[in-house]
């Protein structure tokens, strides 16, 4: 069974490889799609605290344009510096032609 969801952007908007912004208010996500999987992450890098941008996403992470950090898209661990903090994940599903939060 599958609990409240909130619609973010309509599949068919989705790219392989690009991210793209999502401001709800209370969470701005940056949600895309790689290797057939889709994502939502905070759109705030744990390195400096800063927005990700438009971050390349390749191979299920994201890599931060400001230093080259990049984060496991799944669990938000850092590949590049496993110490760093992870960025936060949220989860998501495709439902009815639109990606959708989990919101519980
Ligand atoms: S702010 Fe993201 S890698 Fe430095």
């Amino acid at each position: 069974m599958i609990g409240p969801m909130k619609k973010l952007v309509a599949i068919s908007e989705l790219q392989e490889g690009k991210a793209l912004r999502v401001d709800l208010g209370s969470h701005d996500l940056l949600v895309g799609i790689s290797n057939g999987r889709y994502y939502a992450v905070e759109n705030l890098c744990p390195h400096a605290w800063i927005p990700i941008g438009a971050g390349l996403i390749r191979n299920s992470e994201i890599t931060c344009p400001w230093h080259g950090l990049a984060f496991n898209l799944e669990n938000g661990q850092c590949t590049t510096w496993p110490e760093m903090d992870r960025l936060k994940c949220f989860d998501v599903v495709a439902r009815e032609g639109f990606l959708c939060l989990m919101t519980e």
